[in-house]
């Protein structure tokens, strides 16, 4: 059966899954890109821009485990891109360029209305205004019996965690701190919800932590 995963999603010590204040300059809020170390140095985070090199310790070996098998993803419009508020023109494509690393149908939860935006290598954007349940149906049915990604960011991971939708949660926690942001966790009781603790291991850059539905 088709899982639900979230994977990747970094954490500082604090709580934060975003700094403040996203905007054009701040993809990841002031200070996000502090989260994302973990991820710049390995091989697939290399690859994914065309070079050769990179790292292939356990945070390497982590992120791989979060493309294989996916058939679909899930995002929130912040994720997607700054632009808040209805679309004022189909101009804004997301932050990856005309080929984005997904390869594969996302949807883009939003209460604005787009048409779909196909582009190269496979990556298609479709806008859902029905819902996380929605969103994820249509994620489910395009995924084709592979598992459904969900990207983030930090509102809508906390959306299907509070549902208890998500089946697995791997969080990269780096030894940051950020002070302010998107709190991920906060307000959340995960273990009523019925997730546990079933993996953990140190990497290079953060520590690993997997939490699965029981
Ligand atoms: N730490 C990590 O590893 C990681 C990974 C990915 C992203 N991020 C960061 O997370 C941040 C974005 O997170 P975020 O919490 O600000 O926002 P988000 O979850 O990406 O998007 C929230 C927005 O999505 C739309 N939305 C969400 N749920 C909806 C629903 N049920 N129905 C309709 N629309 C819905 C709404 O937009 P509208 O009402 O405007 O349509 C809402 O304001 C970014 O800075 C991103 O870079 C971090």
């Amino acid at each position: 059966m088709s899982k639900l995963r979230v994977q990747s999603f970094a954490m500082s010590i604090d709580g934060y899954g975003a700094g403040p204040h996203q905007d054009l300059q701040h993809p990841l809020g002031v200070n996000g890109p502090e989260l994302m170390e973990w991820f710049f140095n390995t091989r697939v985070w290399r690859r994914m821009h065309g070079q050769a090199d990179g790292e292939v310790g356990i945070d390497n070996s982590m992120a791989e485990r979060g493309f294989a098998g996916i058939g679909a993803w899930i995002l929130g419009r912040n994720m997607f891109g700054p632009v808040r508020g209805p679309w004022p023109d189909d101009s804004w494509k997301g932050w990856w360029g005309d080929e984005p690393p997904y390869h594969t149908p996302v949807f883009v939860l939003t209460h604005h209305a787009r048409a779909p935006l196909k582009m190269a290598g496979g990556t298609e954007f479709r806008f859902v205004t029905a819902g996380i349940h929605a969103a994820l149906e249509q994620a489910t049915a395009a995924a084709g019996g592979g598992d459904v990604r969900l990207g983030g960011g930090v509102a809508t991971i906390r959306q299907y965690l509070q549902a208890a939708l998500v089946d697995e949660l791997h969080l990269a926690i780096r030894p940051v701190l950020l002070g302010s942001g998107e709190q991920l966790l906060q307000g959340l009781d995960l273990r009523a919800l019925g997730y546990a603790c079933v993996e953990h291991v140190a990497g290079e850059r953060a520590t690993h932590v997997v939490l699965r539905k029981r």
